[in-house]
C-alpha cells in the first residue's frame, strides 16, 4: 500500500513539475504537502483476512523489542492463543488440510505479519511444510504486538502521553478499544477457493453479531475487552481456558423417586458471556451427558418411558418465551449445544452441511427433563444420577481425520451427582 502511494506521489509531482515548468520549490512543497493530508492512513482494523497486514515498522521493532520496556503485557501475551495461532498442532493440520490455496489467508489473521508480500488470500505460500516444521519468527509468534499496535511505523495507543510519545512514534487510535477492531478477525463467512475475495454461506465466526444482540438485551455499553481484557490483561482466555467456561456455564442437577420413576431434572445456564455458548468457530461445541448407575456403580441401561423435555427460559426477563419440546427418548442421554447439529453428530453422511443452532444464548437455562422407570432389584439402590458437562474443540471424526487423540479435544467442564433412594420416598 505504502509503496503505490509513494508511486502515485512522484507520478503526480512529474505531472506538476513538467506542466508548470519553472514554478518555484514552494509549489513543489505545497502540492507534497496537500498529497501528504490526502493520504489515507493505514487502518487500524483488520479486514476477515483478505489483506495482507502492513505495519510499517522499523526493523528493530519485534515482539521482543517492545516486551524489553511492557514486561507484564509481554508474559500475558505469551501465554494466550494469539501467540500460538500460528503453531499450534489444530491451526497447523486445518491449514495442511484446506488445500485449493486459501493458506495465504488462513496468514492474514493466524500470522498477520506474513512476509509474503505477493500472494493473494487464495494461495499456498511457498514450502508450507518447511515453514511449519521450522517455523521463522512471524509464523512462530503468530498474532504479535505488532498485528494489532504498529501501522505506517506507529505504536497503536488509546490515549496519547508525553512518556509514550517519548518512548516511540504513537498515534492515537480509539478502534483498538472497539469490538469492531476484534472483529477484524473474529467473525466472517465461509471463503470462496477460487475467487480472493469472495465470501459465501452462512458466517464460520458470527462473535461481532452475536455479540452485538447481546449488547442490545442487554443494554450496557460492554465491550469484548470487559470480559477478555481484564485490568488489560492480554492473556484473553476463551474457550481452552476451563475457569473460564466453568464461570460462564452453570449445571444444576435434581432427582428424586416418585412412584417406581426418577424424576431427573438437569439445567445449563450460560452467564456472564457476551455472545452464544460455545463461541468462536462453528467446530466447537459443549455437550451434556446423563446417566444412572447402581449403588454401586454398575451402568443402568434403560430407555425412559417418555420423551424427555426440553425447556427454554432467558433469564432475567420477564417475559421470556418459555419452550418445552420433547427431545428423544433413548438413555443415557447425549444434549449437544453446537452450531452443526444432527447428522454430524451422529456420524452419518454429509458432514458439511449446518443444521439449527442448539447454542446457549447469554443469559439462557435450558433445562432437561427426564422420567425413567429403572428395572433395578432392591439391592442396587440408592441409585446415582450423573451429569457431565464437556466441552470440545472440535468433533471426534475430525480429531481421527487430523489424527488427534479423542480426548486431547475434550474436557470436562463441571460435574454433578445424585443419589436416589426409594426408601427415602412414600
Ligand atoms: C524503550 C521502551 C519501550 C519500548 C521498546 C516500547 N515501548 Fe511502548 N511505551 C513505552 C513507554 C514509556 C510508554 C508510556 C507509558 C505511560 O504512559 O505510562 C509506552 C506506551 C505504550 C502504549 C500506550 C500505553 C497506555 O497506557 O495507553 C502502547 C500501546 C505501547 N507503548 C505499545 C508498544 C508496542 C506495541 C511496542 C513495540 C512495537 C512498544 N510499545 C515498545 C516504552 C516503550
Ligand atoms: C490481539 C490484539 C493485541 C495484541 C496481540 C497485543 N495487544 Fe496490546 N492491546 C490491545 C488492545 C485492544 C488494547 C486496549 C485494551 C483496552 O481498551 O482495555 C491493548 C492495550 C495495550 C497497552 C496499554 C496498557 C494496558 O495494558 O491497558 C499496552 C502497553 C499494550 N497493549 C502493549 C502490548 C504489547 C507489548 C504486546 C505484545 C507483547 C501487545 N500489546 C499485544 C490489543 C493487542
Ligand atoms: C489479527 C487477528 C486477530 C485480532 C485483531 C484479534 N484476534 Fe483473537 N484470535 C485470533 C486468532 C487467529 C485466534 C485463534 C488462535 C488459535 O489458533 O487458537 C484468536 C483467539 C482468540 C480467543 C480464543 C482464546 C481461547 O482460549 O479459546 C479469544 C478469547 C480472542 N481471540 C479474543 C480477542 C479479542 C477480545 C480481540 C480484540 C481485542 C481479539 N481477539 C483480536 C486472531 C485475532
Ligand atoms: C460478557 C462477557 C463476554 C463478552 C462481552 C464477550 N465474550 Fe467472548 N467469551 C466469554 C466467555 C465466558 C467465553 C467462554 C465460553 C465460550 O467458549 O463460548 C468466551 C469465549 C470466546 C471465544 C472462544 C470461543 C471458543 O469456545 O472457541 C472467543 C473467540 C471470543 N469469546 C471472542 C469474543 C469477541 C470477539 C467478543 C466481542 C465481539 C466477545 N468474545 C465478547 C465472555 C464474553
Ligand atoms: C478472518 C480471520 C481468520 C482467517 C482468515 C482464518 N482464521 Fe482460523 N481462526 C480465527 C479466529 C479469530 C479463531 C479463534 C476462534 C475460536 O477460538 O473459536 C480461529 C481459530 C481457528 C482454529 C482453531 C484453533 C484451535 O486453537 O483450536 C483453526 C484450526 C483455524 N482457525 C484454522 C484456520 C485455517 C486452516 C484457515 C484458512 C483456511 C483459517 N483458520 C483462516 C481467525 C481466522
Amino acid at each position: 500500500m505504502v509503496s503505490n502511494r509513494r508511486k502515485l506521489q512522484r507520478i503526480l509531482l512529474v505531472v506538476v513539475v513538467v506542466s508548470s515548468g519553472l514554478a518555484g520549490s514552494w509549489a513543489l512543497l505545497a502540492v507534497n504537502r496537500v498529497l501528504q493530508a490526502s493520504v489515507a492512513e493505514t487502518p487500524a482494523t483488520f479486514d476477515q483476512g483478505l489483506n495482507r497486514l502492513e505495519t510499517g515498522a522499523p526493523r528493530h521493532w519485534t515482539n521482543q523489542w517492545c516486551g524489553t520496556c511492557h514486561k507484564q503485557a509481554y508474559t500475558e501475551w505469551q501465554a494466550s492463543r494469539h501467540f500460538v495461532a500460528g503453531t499450534n498442532e489444530n491451526f497447523q493440520a486445518q491449514c495442511l488440510d484446506a488445500g485449493g490455496g486459501r493458506q495465504q489467508w488462513c496468514f492474514n489473521c493466524h500470522a498477520p505479519t506474513s512476509p509474503a508480500t505477493t500472494l493473494l488470500p487464495l494461495h499456498e505460500p511457498r514450502q508450507l511444510e518447511q515453514l511449519f516444521e521450522r517455523p521463522p519468527h512471524w509464523l512462530e509468534q503468530g498474532v504479535g504486538c505488532l498485528s494489532c499496535h504498529v501501522r505506517d511505523g506507529q505504536v497503536l495507543v488509546e490515549n496519547v502521553t508525553d512518556k509514550a510519545i517519548a518512548a516511540h512514534p504513537v498515534r492515537r487510535s480509539p478502534e483498538l478499544g472497539t469490538a469492531e477492531f476484534c472483529a477484524g478477525c473474529h467473525q466472517f463467512n465461509f471463503k470462496d477457493v477460487l475467487l480472493p475475495d469472495y465470501f459465501h454461506g452462512p458466517f464460520q465466526q458470527a462473535s461481532l453479531d452475536e455479540f452485538l444482540d447481546f449488547r442490545h438485551a442487554d443494554g450496557f455499553e460492554t465491550r469484548c475487552h470487559d470480559c477478555h481484557m481484564p485490568g488489560g490483561s492480554h492473556v484473553m482466555p476463551g474457550g481452552y481456558d476451563n475457569k473460564m467456561l466453568n464461570r460462564a456455564l452453570k449445571l444444576e442437577l435434581a432427582a428424586s423417586w416418585d412412584r417406581g420413576q426418577v424424576e431427573v431434572v438437569v439445567s445449563v445456564s450460560a452467564r456472564r458471556v457476551g455472545h452464544k455458548v460455545p463461541g468462536g468457530e462453528f467446530f466447537r461445541s459443549v455437550t451434556l451427558h446423563t446417566w444412572l448407575t447402581d449403588a454401586n456403580g454398575g451402568m443402568l441401561q434403560q430407555a425412559s418411558i417418555e420423551p424427555s423435555r426440553q425447556v427454554e427460559a432467558v433469564l432475567g426477563e420477564g417475559d421470556a418465551s418459555v419452550v418445552s419440546r420433547a427431545v428423544g427418548s433413548n438413555w443415557p442421554r447425549i444434549e449437544i449445544f453446537s452450531r452443526r447439529r444432527g447428522a454430524f453428530d451422529h456420524d452419518l453422511e454429509a458432514p458439511e452441511q449446518l443444521l439449527t443452532d442448539s447454542r446457549l444464548r447469554p443469559g439462557e437455562t435450558r433445562q432437561f427433563r427426564y422420567t425413567l422407570r429403572p428395572a433395578a432389584d432392591p439391592a442396587r439402590f440408592p441409585l446415582q444420577v450423573h451429569a457431565k458437562l464437556w466441552y470440545h474443540v472440535m468433533h471426534s471424526t475430525e480429531a481421527e481425520q487430523f489424527h488427534f487423540s479423542s480426548d486431547a479435544v475434550k474436557w470436562i467442564i463441571s460435574s454433578e451427582h445424585r443419589s436416589v433412594d426409594r426408601n427415602a420416598q412414600r
